[in-house]
């Protein structure tokens, strides 16, 4: 079986709902990605395209955050109705959907200007 030439990984990490930087699961993680396996089914892209739910990816302030490789495309504050578009877009026709991308001032670094208060307060980790 050749490998797969895309791989998704959809945050559906949980949290108790007072944490500070608050959780992919809570706003419809594990639902995004049921929809996202569910649209590369229906797309055909089952055979080459992988979609995994993942622990947290650090970028909770950007939930739901999802990472699709070999790019390394981030997409954040995805929701249901961006799911179709995703697929469609990058998964089978190669073109990462910018509107949904999180820039590079936001990805793992300081600079994020979501992230102010947990940074600050030193809460940045898990
Ligand atoms: S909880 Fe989803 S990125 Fe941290
Ligand atoms: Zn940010």
């Amino acid at each position: 079986m050749a490998p797969y030439d895309r791989h998704v990984f959809v945050c559906t990490n949980q949290r108790e709902a007072s944490h500070p930087r608050g959780c992919c699961a809570n706003k419809d993680g594990a639902s995004i990605r049921e929809a996202v396996k569910a649209a590369v089914e229906q797309a055909g892209l089952s055979g080459t395209v992988r979609v995994n739910k993942s622990g947290c990816l650090d970028q909770c302030e950007h939930g739901v955050t999802m990472v699709v490789y070999p790019e390394g495309v981030w997409y954040g504050f995805v929701t249901l109705s961006d799911v179709e578009e995703i697929v469609r877009s990058h998964l089978k026709d190669g073109k990462p959907v910018e509107r949904l991308r999180l820039p590079d001032t936001c990805v793992n670094t300081s600079r994020c200007p979501h992230r102010g208060g947990a940074v600050q307060l030193g809460l940045g980790g898990l």
